[in-house]
């Protein structure tokens, strides 16, 4: 029997569980396009908002590298120099709802199958900014988007009742929810930031308001590095510099860490995990934890501004994969979600040395061994 690369998410059928985030790869119709046919299962627009945009002079992504015989970690292009992460500052689409909305409806009539996810951002201080929520979700379940995802996770919104700024405040990402979920015909995904203490805490509001999927995570909040030369940041603005998001393979163990503490606690829930994704095997962790979609940004980013070799190796990965384990009988990614959901336990359930084998704490392990007198 051939292996299925299709899989259905919140009751949207997709191609394959490989999407592009939201983020530069989506921010224009002839990126998504080029992205459909390059073969990504889904996209998630760049989010899509009501109030005005401008983003600040200059750059708003760069990437930080590590050199492979130094520590040295620069943003500085330079060669044999391996990708570290992505710093940005982007704030969400400088496009209106105007802009978008005949774009949304071009897209889906060219790629019917394709599943086209809208991310939608406003405020939730007041009746008026919850309103444009639900204003955003119309309009764009109206063009025959298939879900929509909320963005409760923006690191580096000034507002206090936008982007992360919601997603920390468990209340708030229950209203935003619950009033999304009042108007849309079509799945609600929430989009969570990983800058909280307890993630669980929030994700449990989202599922309260009616949330039908999590995505997680956002970038991490952080800073660029300072120029040891220079003493200015790698990237600033007349030498300021505010917080921005990490995303890339520094991330993947952290969001990893998010991802776990999830599936744990909602295990018959919908989760897409987001994160440092740009190989299959990278993607094969969020599906053993539990989850049944995955999204790429900084990957690609960095391959042709839409990853076309990032989505042709992940459907080759999962291919290859399937082939490898048909024995098992694994035909489907969803034969593989959550297969190691439970092997994360608390620090005390691991299993400790025999009384015989532990020689008090004093073995080299942890510790590099002392250097060798020549
Ligand atoms: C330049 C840039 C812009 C982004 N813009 C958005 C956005 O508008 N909305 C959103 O939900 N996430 C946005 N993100 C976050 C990504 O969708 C993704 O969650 C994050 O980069 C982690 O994935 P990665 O490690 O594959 O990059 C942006 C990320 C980058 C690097």
């Amino acid at each position: 029997m051939e292996s299925d690369l299709s899989t259905t998410f919140t009751g949207v059928r997709f191609r394959n569980p490989f999407l592009l985030s939201s983020a530069p790869p989506t921010e224009s119709e002839s990126n998504i396009l080029r992205a459909f046919e390059g073969g990504w299962g889904g996209v998630v627009t760049k989010t899509i908002g009501l109030h005005p945009v401008v983003n600040v002079l200059g750059p708003k992504t760069k990437f930080l590298r590590a050199d492979a015989d130094s520590a040295r970690l620069s943003m500085k292009k330079r060669p044999a120099a391996a990708l570290h992460s992505s710093w940005n500052w982007e704030l969400i689409s400088d496009k209106t709802l105007d802009w978008w909305v005949p774009r949304l409806g071009r897209i889906k009539k060219a790629f019917p199958d394709h599943a086209l996810v809208a991310s939608i951002m406003a405020g939730s201080g007041n009746d008026t900014e919850l309103r444009h929520w639900q204003e955003l979700a119309t309009a764009c379940q109206d063009q025959g988007c298939d879900a929509l995802e909320l963005n409760l996770s923006c690191p580096h919104m000034d507002r206090p009742d936008m982007g992360s700024n919601v997603g920390k405040d468990k209340e708030l990402v229950s209203i935003v929810t619950k009033v999304v979920k009042e108007v849309s015909k079509i799945p609600v995904w929430a989009k969570l930031t990983p800058s909280t203490t307890d993630i669980v805490v929030e994700a449990r509001g989202a599922f309260l308001g009616g949330a039908d999927a999590i995505s997680s995570s956002n970038t991490f909040t952080s800073l660029p590095l300072i120029d040891p030369e220079t003493l200015e940041f790698e990237i600033n603005v007349d030498g300021l510099v505010s917080t921005g998001g990490l995303g890339g393979p520094a991330i993947l163990p952290l969001s990893l860490a998010k991802m776990s503490q999830l599936t744990q606690a909602f295990p018959d829930k919908s989760f897409s995990g987001i994160g440092g994704i740009s190989t299959f095997e990278h993607a094969l962790n969020y599906f053993m934890l539990g989850c049944g979609t995955v999204q790429v940004c900084t990957a690609a980013m960095l391959d042709h501004a839409i990853g076309p070799h990032v989505i042709r190796e992940l459907n080759a990965g999962l291919t290859r994969f399937l082939d490898q384990h048909a024995d098992r009988g694994w035909r489907r990614v969803d034969d593989l979600v959550g297969l190691r959901r439970n092997s994360v336990v608390a620090q005390s359930k691991i299993r400790r040395p025999t009384e015989k084998d532990y020689h008090g704490g004093f073995d080299a392990e942890g510790y590099a061994a002392a250097e060798e007198k020549v």
